[in-house]
């Protein structure tokens, strides 16, 4: 049910302060995480040579935002995967990996056949689900159930930062062996016990996304340029605008931007930059020089009370979203670009939770 909202994909947008909840609910002690569906397998996947994360759009893109910090905590190599593009390479995958499968529904075919793939390699089979008794749950060694509550829009939306919210507990249970990481550890599960609230704070931008959609109605294309914990917000943040406002929208490394993306830099051409505070602030503050140096049309999504550090001299549009631990700042950046999807699409008449030519669950190759 929808109840006081107009569509679902509002509705599990602004549900994200309680599916978050429930995602952590009994998983945070004061100094620990406890993952049930991992406890006895985390022997392994520490002595693995490597994680693998395998999934498809959102589900893949969770991944990548979770990646930084379980490299950070583990040590170990991560390597990403899309499901497709694994199956078409038959990519290696060994005894000694650990395969970590991401999807909402646990459903997805190409998922699903890159997780037989891998179990025929001999590999360790993790799953990350939302979905209860699914194909996924039901064929890995083992998993964590994201628990964010049934996801009825097409759009993903409260199942991606369940999703960041899970992967980053996993990290943490995985270097939870180690002492020289202990009391960034016990900062980032301080930070993990907040974030609901920083949500809901965050969650209040909704009036001005609707204003930044109106301002941006007639616009033909979109990038989007993040870096570090970052670059998944700006492939996830593209991927609502052009999935359900049917716009062409493309999410960019920003260290890339000198190689390419550049060139199509004028006055007209919208760009949206992440420069939240995090070890890639001061890249991102030239980033946004060199473009405002080419006159482009800049949106930049900075952390509260940076307006002046970010956007000195030029002009540009911000969105001041609160600051929370690096690793988690994924989960508060994307939530404006969801907002702004949602109204973007609304605004041009389009279905919001059935976007043309798109299933919710794609059970076919
Ligand atoms: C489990 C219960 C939860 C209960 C809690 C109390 C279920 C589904 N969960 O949660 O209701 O409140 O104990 O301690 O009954 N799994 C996979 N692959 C996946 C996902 C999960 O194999 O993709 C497995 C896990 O390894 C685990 C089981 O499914 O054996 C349940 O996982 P999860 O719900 O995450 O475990 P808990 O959080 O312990
Ligand atoms: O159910 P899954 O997480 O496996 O689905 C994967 C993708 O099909 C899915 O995330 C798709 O990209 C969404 N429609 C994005 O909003």
């Amino acid at each position: 049910k929808k109840g006081n909202y107009d569509h679902f994909m509002q509705k599990e947008i602004h549900e994200q302060p309680h599916s978050l909840t429930t995602t952590m609910r009994g998983r945070l002690r004061d100094k620990s995480v406890v993952l049930g569906g991992l406890k006895d397998h985390l022997k392994t996947i520490r002595h693995s040579r490597r994680i693998i994360f395998v999934g498809c759009g959102t589900s893949y893109n969770a991944a990548l935002a979770a990646r930084p910090f379980l490299e950070e905590l583990s040590g170990i190599p991560v390597t990403m995967e899309l499901a497709s593009d694994l199956l078409d390479r038959k990519g290696p995958i060994y005894r000694e990996d650990t395969a970590v499968f991401v999807s909402q529904s646990g459903e997805t075919a190409d998922t699903l056949l890159a997780l037989e793939y891998a179990l025929s390699n001999g590999a360790l089979c993790v799953g990350i689900t939302n979905t209860v008794g699914s194909t996924l749950a039901r064929k890995t060694h083992c998993g964590v159930h994201i628990n964010a509550g049934c996801e009825i829009g097409v759009a993903s939306t409260k199942a991606y930062t369940s999703q960041i919210v899970v992967i980053t507990i996993m990290a943490l249970a995985i270097g939870a062996d180690s002492i020289s990481t202990q009391s960034r550890r016990e900062s980032i599960i301080n930070s993990l016990s907040d974030l609901p609230d920083k949500v809901r704070e965050v969650l209040r931008l909704d009036n001005e996304m609707k204003d930044l959609a109106e301002s941006l109605m007639q616009m033909q294309s979109l990038l989007v340029f993040g870096r570090g914990y970052n670059y998944a917000t700006a492939l996830e943040g593209a991927l609502k605008v052009k999935e359900v406002a049917l716009t062409h929208s493309e999410g960019m490394l920003a260290g890339e931007m000198k190689h390419g993306p550049l060139a199509l830099v004028d006055e007209t051409l919208p760009i949206i930059v992440i420069a939240t505070r995090d070890a890639c602030f001061s890249q991102q503050q030239s980033v946004i020089q060199q473009l405002h140096a080419r006159k482009g049309r800049l949106i930049v999504m900075c952390s509260s009370g940076d307006a002046a550090s970010v956007c000195s001299g030029g002009s540009c549009r911000l969105i001041e979203v609160p600051l929370v631990a690096d690793c988690l700042q994924p989960v508060i950046n994307i939530i404006p670009l969801q907002l702004l999807a949602y109204h973007l699409t609304v605004l041009r008449g389009y279905d919001v939770d059935q976007p043309r030519n798109l299933a919710k669950s794609v059970t076919t190759q």
